[in-house]
């Protein structure tokens, strides 16, 4: 929603000297071309009972054919074209490349947003873990999986940072939100100072991070072919680490996780305080992902045990509570109050009343999603793009559910995409609301909104490659032209964004990641995951094709 904050970069972060380590070591050259086409296999829940020593590879059936690299300012997606690409394509790989970080003369990152127009950098000359997927994915895709290793190697580095805010020690497992190069040129050394929470807005953890690290790794993985990275003892740890934090028991009384607002793309006040969903999904997927890159050895045997159990609570909770379609809808309207016993069908006690006006409206009579958030007399209504679209990549969502959700943006074109594809939220909030939930935030005001970068990935998935062009006809129309804001404001999203960078990252990744997506639908491979049979829904309905 906003526009980054008026954090300054510093770190209080006790380093110990690990930037000395030599990331050309660590770079053996990944084997491209053949071992290109092998690819984890998405291992189902039994086979992960039955327990596997070693992280397994498939063979992919389809023809699956990244295009070998052919130099450095030549998109090897677009050499690949059998049609002229767009001029747009070029213009976005070189706006890519310069946004490009070095640490020790080797690519790293990718900085939030290259503006040199902007007065007011603040930390969009970092290297934000969220803000490199878009721009790992299309590095990936275009045969250049370095710069992703050496990401995923820095920020694991990064990890095993003492991370503290005041005299509070953080998590061992947290990932940084953001990381930053400082070059000095008198004694030509780099350094690192990176951000956990500690340096942002709000002090907010970033929850995402993490899982994010997660999922590029299995991206990289699966479009290199090369296992050494997941299965090097570092990158075990890491992801143990990580999911650790997330894995240990409280006083929770369901599988989605507890978070604080702000706590992922969205970094700012926006309530989402509870158990958001992008977070669910991200979480899910996290999980997904790290179960079947964890060695069965005996440190990641508890940690898989424990994974399998969240995977099925998690999986049953999200698609049963956080599912609305218009006839779970009209269930929730007539809900009976204050029910006590496990025969509770208003389980949360969900007060019909604080259902918003807006809904009855926006809800389609063909079409469904999981909305924002459910804790106890509380259902978020809204509609976030990342978690539906995450969840459809990670098959939280059932087939039909993922139908649903495409259906669900067909129906609401006009509110969901209007001019500039997609809104990450709707609808916005305003007034009163406004001022309550973001706590007057001047950053946060309605309708400017980032724009999300995942669909089109959803879109095809679902078989439904002509919304993801239509999306992006629309975004040719005016991407390029404006600078490659980083979002739009207005209801329709006609508007550059009032505080939106210009050159921002993820929108020339994004769009690049899109188009190479459709070119060849076989990279969605690196970021989804089938359906697991074993985690069946128990509920009989999914969606809504009736009224
Ligand atoms: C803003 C966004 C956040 C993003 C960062 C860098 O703070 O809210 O999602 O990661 O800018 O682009």
């Amino acid at each position: 929603m906003d526009g980054g904050g008026m954090r300054k970069v510093s770190s209080h972060c006790s380093i110990p000297e690990i930037d000395d380590f030599d990331l050309s070591k660590l770079l053996d050259k990944p084997r491209l071309n053949i071992e290109r086409q092998r690819s984890f296999d998405e291992r189902s829940l039994s086979e992960l009972s039955i327990g596997l020593n070693r992280v397994s590879v498939e063979n992919f059936d389809h023809i699956y054919s990244p295009g070998a690299r052919s130099g450095l300012d030549t998109p090897a997606s677009s050499t690949r074209n059998s049609f002229e690409p767009h001029p747009m394509v070029a213009e976005a790989w070189d706006a890519l490349r310069r946004s490009l970080v070095h640490f020790r003369g080797q690519p790293v990152g990718t900085i939030a947003a290259y503006d040199h127009a902007s007065e007011e950098v603040l930390n969009y000359d970092q290297v934000f873990v969220r803000d490199f997927v878009p721009s790992a994915l299309a590095f990936l895709m275009n045969g250049e999986p370095d710069i992703v290793k050496n990401f995923l190697l820095k920020t694991l580095q990064l990890q095993a940072w003492e991370k503290t805010v005041d005299r509070f020690k953080l998590g061992k497992g947290a990932m940084p939100a953001s990381f930053k190069v400082l070059h000095d040129p008198v004694r030509k050394t780099d350094t690192i100072v990176a951000d956990f929470g500690e340096s942002a807005i709000g002090r907010v953890a970033p929850v995402d991070s993490g899982f994010w690290w997660i999922i590029l790794l299995r991206a990289y993985t699966k479009s290199t072919g090369d296992m050494s990275l997941a299965e090097s003892p570092e990158c075990q740890k890491g992801m143990r680490l990580i999911l650790t934090l997330c894995l240990s028991e409280g006083f929770d009384t369901f599988p989605t996780l507890l978070c604080a607002d702000g706590c992922s793309m969205i970094d700012r006040r926006m309530g989402v305080y509870g158990y958001p969903i992008e977070i669910q999904a991200l979480f899910f997927m996290a999980l997904r992902c790290a179960s079947a890159m964890l060695k069965h050895d005996a440190e990641g045997k508890e940690c898989i045990e424990s994974i399998v159990k969240r995977l099925h609570a998690l999986s049953f909770h999200m698609r049963s509570y956080f599912w609305l379609d218009f006839r779970q809808l009209n269930d929730i309207y007539r809900y009976k109050t204050e029910e006590y016993s496990h025969t509770a069908v208003n389980k949360f006690n969900v007060i019909p009343d604080s259902i918003p006006e807006w809904v009855f409206d926006f809800m389609p009579c063909r079409g469904g999603y999981f909305i924002g958030n459910v804790s106890p007399a509380r259902m978020d209504f809204r509609w976030f793009a990342l978690g539906n679209c995450v969840a459809i990549l990670s098959s939280l969502a059932t087939p039909e559910q993922s139908m649903a959700i495409m259906d669900l943006i067909e129906e609401r074109w006009e509110e969901l995409v209007g001019e500039m594809p997609l809104k990450i939220c709707y609808p916005a909030i305003e007034n009163h609301e406004w001022r309550i939930v973001t706590g007057c935030d001047p950053k946060n005001t309605r309708w400017s909104y980032h724009n999300g970068g995942s669909w089109p990935a959803a879109c095809i998935k679902t078989g439904r490659p002509q919304i993801a062009r239509r999306a992006i006809d629309l975004a040719e129309t005016r991407l390029l032209k404006d600078g490659w804001p980083e979002y739009y404001d207005g209801k329709l999203g006609r508007f550059i964004g009032k505080q939106a960078r210009k050159f921002q990252t993820w929108s020339i990744a994004g769009y690049l990641v899109a188009k190479m997506m459709l070119e060849d639908p076989s990279h969605l491979g690196m970021i989804s995951l089938e359906e697991d049979k074993l985690m069946k829904p128990l509920i009989k309905r999914s969606s809504s094709w009736t009224c």
